[in-house]
């Protein structure tokens, strides 16, 4: 069975991404191809790279999670126009861990994260993570309510669903990669 971790981009404290990632794992559970499973950057305690001298024990476990995974699905907030220095940091942390998987993109912002989305997609390329095509985009104004209650548009459903199919199919394609 392919292994799928939904991966939270943020790690600020009232931070939204552990409802959006909870609402795409609803809708991912409902497949039977694939297990899907929250993996949270913030449980890791990743030190800033290359300020420790790397023996802290999060970032082993950090490598291992990824180890044990065979695609991904980020949940990218935009800061600034790109994602979260959080993320960065945690891509930076791992390398052959992430090669030859896939990766579908859910964000959100003012104009629901692309600018984010696109900048992931330059770094994923860089650690041999193949990224999907369809990608769901969330907005601040409309499936948010005070920018905080995630309340999704229905009209999301279809697209998650397909960037859904796309990851299962690419997971499944580069195990034989691996
Ligand atoms: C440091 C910072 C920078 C931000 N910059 C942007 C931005 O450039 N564009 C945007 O659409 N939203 C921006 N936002 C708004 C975030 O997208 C919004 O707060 C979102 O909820 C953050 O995700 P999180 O709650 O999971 O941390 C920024 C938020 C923060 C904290």
């Amino acid at each position: 069975m392919l292994k799928i971790g939904i991966v939270l981009g943020s790690t600020r404290q009232g931070r939204v991404s552990p409802q959006v990632a909870e609402w795409v794992k609803g809708i991912a559970d409902k497949r039977t191809d694939a297990e899907f499973e929250i993996v949270d950057i913030a449980d890791y305690n990743l030190p800033f790279l290359g300020t420790t001298d790397g023996t802290e024990p999060g970032i082993a476990a950090w490598n291992e999670k990824l180890a044990s995974l065979d695609g991904f699905v980020f949940v990218v907030q935009e800061y600034n126009h790109s994602i979260t220095g959080a993320l960065k940091n945690a891509i930076d942390f791992a390398r052959e861990a992430w090669y030859n998987k896939a990766a579908g993109i859910v964000s959100y912002g003012s104009t629901g994260g692309a600018r984010a989305a696109e900048h992931i997609r330059g770094i994923l390329g860089e650690v041999k993570v193949a990224d999907v095509r369809t990608h769901p985009t969330l907005s601040l104004f409309t499936d948010f309510e005070n920018m905080s209650e995630f309340k999704p548009q229905d009209l999301h459903l279809d697209n998650v669903n397909a960037m859904l199919e796309e990851v299962v199919a690419w997971s499944g394609a580069l195990k034989t990669l691996r």
